[in-house]
């Protein structure tokens, strides 16, 4: 089996992401400084940025297309009012069988296409009993349980230092943003912290009652990888979670994957009017820090 030295894979992989990030920005004539991530079921928001310019995942060099149900698998660049986006529309996850590298890799196109704030979001089991089916959290911090770092090897250090700190990986700043935002529309929205794990097998009743115990309110499969690396290129970040559903054995009834996408369906509204009102805030922040 081939097996690349781990010298020439971080060099395969920071050159990767340049000329994934040239040919992303030769398909738009509009310079994106703020990257979106949109998760499962929400992808919806990009089909709505004007002047889009749409360029699936298998165009890109490089990029690893995502197979979940729910992900479209393509990038899309355009505008959210006067702020332009590059709004990845779709996902790729550890359990789908990719490195953590990779799944990091569309953060890493994003900072050599000059994106200098992101905001994720994702789809979440709610473990914080006071939240329901249908929230919205901003996440505040998160407990990688993944096993995985995409930072792992050598340390390239044009895209950023050896060992990032990570104590504030969501933007305190953002999430006021966020806040003020969401007080105008009327929203709640609640701050958590997020515990990443593996999946794709949903969590057993106990493992909720551990990572509870251990600090966390919310659940999911994706998120932090790319949040390190974001953290690790000085992107900022604002993360927010859909509490798709109440995590396992908080409520008695199963857990699917159609539920997660009926509740991020329900939800699309609010989630799409919140974005739209925080893109301009963030937009400035990033705006001001390059003047
Ligand atoms: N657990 C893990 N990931 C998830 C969940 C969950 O309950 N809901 C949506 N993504």
């Amino acid at each position: 089996m081939y097996a690349p030295t781990p010298r020439t894979t971080v060099n395969d992989h920071f050159h990767a992401a340049e000329s994934a990030a040239q040919f992303v920005l030769t398909q738009a004539s509009l310079r994106p400084r703020v990257g979106l991530v949109l998760g499962s079921g929400l992808g919806g928001f990009a089909d709505s940025l004007s002047e889009a310019v749409r360029i699936p995942y298998a165009r890109i060099p490089a990029f690893p297309r995502s197979t979940a149900i729910g992900h479209a698998g393509q990038m899309v660049i355009g505008k959210v009012g006067g702020v332009v986006v590059a709004a990845m529309q779709g996902r790729v996850h550890l359990y789908e069988g990719y490195s953590a590298q990779e799944v990091a890799f569309p953060m890493r196109v994003f900072g050599r296409m000059g994106i200098r704030a992101v905001i994720l979001t994702n789809a979440a089991g709610g473990i914080d009993l006071s939240y329901q089916q249908g929230a919205l959290v901003l996440i505040r911090d998160h407990i990688n349980l993944q096993g995985q770092n995409p930072l792992t090897g050598p340390n390239h250090e044009r895209l950023g230092p050896r060992f990032p700190d990570m104590t504030q990986a969501y933007a305190k700043s953002y999430r006021e943003f966020a806040q003020e935002e969401g007080q105008k529309l009327a929203m709640t929205l609640h701050e958590g912290v997020y515990v990443a794990l593996l999946g794709p097998s949903y969590e057993t009743p106990a493992e909720i009652r551990y990572l509870r115990t251990i600090g966390a309110d919310l659940v999911g499969m994706s998120t932090v990888g790319e949040v390190i690396a974001a953290r690790h290129m000085g992107i900022k970040v604002l993360a927010i979670s859909c509490v798709t559903n109440m995590a396992a054995g908080i409520l008695d009834q199963t857990l699917s994957h159609a539920e997660v996408l009926e509740t991020a369906e329900r939800v699309r509204g609010q989630f799409e009017a919140l974005l739209r009102a925080v893109l301009p805030r963030i937009f400035q922040d990033v705006d001001v820090v390059q003047a």
